[in-house]
């Protein structure tokens, strides 16, 4: 039998529809533009609408990601979402909300928690169920809404997140040539304060506010912003050059450097690192600002819905989050 590899055979998004400027904060904390742009890159990011959920935005990225793969909803053999922000704390999971508004039945289904690094983790789960034949075809979403707990009175972190959704659908194939070629993912716990959401909920800020504090633990999103900064790079730097050096591919090889979107800084430090042309470093950022789960395929599916990614292309991806979670990917496009 010839060998199967996992392929990305589809990409998809979703950006809800309340666009926020950077001076919608100057109305209500200390802050400005200039830092905002200056510090981030952040121009812009969406919010959701208060009754709209992580799943409801997942389910609109995921149908699209199922029509582009060109396969029915029954071809669909399992549907994994990663999202800090779920509709519910601990049950039912998104992944199960999402799969039934889609019409997918007695098929597995279940979220993960890797924060930012959660696309990067989904890639290493749906590679591993492709290539030991478990499965032919793993939707993956990452739906997040991350408005519904951040702190608007934390000028550190409010200004840096938006809600969004990106999905994929991973897919078996003998062509070695449209393979996932490879997915590192790691972790190291002794970080766990450095980025933390105590607490989640559907009903949004409000709900979350009401929600009487027991624990004397904050109820809402926190990070230690520059001790995260700088481990982000230096984690980042040698994640990725380790991966390239792994799979002898060298960063002129790469068509896109497609990272996880937390600051510009980030990006441009890492991407000097490894000496990648700046034209190939895809940048959402001032866009979308930081969405998580969502910002990878969110930037994936940028390129893909502009025309300049093409059938083939090689991906190189990367992000770092709470946890502290961190991994990367090379992948050869196949949408
Ligand atoms: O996606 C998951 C991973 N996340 C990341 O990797 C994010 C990593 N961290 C960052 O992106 C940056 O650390 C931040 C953008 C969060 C902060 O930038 P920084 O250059 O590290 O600033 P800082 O935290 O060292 O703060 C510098 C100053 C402080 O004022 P003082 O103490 O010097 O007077 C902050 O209070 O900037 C102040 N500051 C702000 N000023 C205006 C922090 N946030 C703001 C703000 N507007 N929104």
């Amino acid at each position: 039998m010839s060998k199967i590899y996992a392929s990305m055979v589809s990409i998809a998004s979703y950006i809800p529809k309340n666009c926020i400027n950077n001076k919608d904060f100057e109305k209500f904390i200390d802050t400005s533009d200039e830092w905002i742009t200056k510090r981030t890159g952040i121009k812009t990011r969406y919010f959701a609408d208060s009754e709209e959920t992580s799943s409801d935005i997942g389910v609109k990225a995921a149908k699209v990601a199922i029509q582009r793969a060109g396969i029915s909803i029954d071809d669909i053999d399992i549907v994994i979402c990663a999202t800090l922000s779920p509709d519910y704390l601990g049950m039912p999971s998104n992944a199960c909300l999402i799969s039934y508004r889609l019409g997918i039945e007695n098929k597995p289904a279940f979220d993960i928690i890797s924060a930012c690094s959660g696309f990067i983790y989904l890639l290493s789960l749906a590679k591993s169920f492709i290539e030991s034949n478990m499965y032919k075809n793993v939707l993956i979403v990452g739906a997040e809404k991350i408005s519904s707990i951040l702190d608007f009175n934390d000028r550190g972190t409010c200004v840096l997140f938006g809600d969004g959704a990106g999905a994929a659908v991973i897919s078996a194939t003998n062509d070695k040539s449209k393979r996932i070629i490879d997915v590192n993912i790691s972790a190291n716990g002794k970080y766990n304060d450095f980025l933390m959401t105590p607490i989640c909920s559907n009903g949004g800020l409000d709900s979350v506010k009401n929600i009487k504090n027991t624990t004397g633990k904050p109820l809402l999103l926190k990070m230690k912003g520059n001790e995260t900064f700088k481990l982000a790079v230096k984690t980042l730097a040698n994640d990725v050059k380790e991966i390239l050096l792994k799979n002898n591919i060298k960063s002129e090889d790469i068509s896109y450097f497609i990272p996880h979107q937390a600051n510009l800084r980030i990006i441009n430090a890492v991407g000097d690192i490894i000496n990648i042309d700046s034209n190939k470093i895809v940048l959402t950022i001032q866009k979308y600002g930081n969405t998580s789960a969502a910002s990878i395929p969110m930037a994936i599916d940028d390129i893909y819905s502009s025309g300049k990614l093409k059938n083939g292309d090689l991906l190189l991806l990367d992000a770092f989050g709470g946890g502290l979670t961190w991994g990367s990917s090379l992948l050869y496009f196949n949408g």
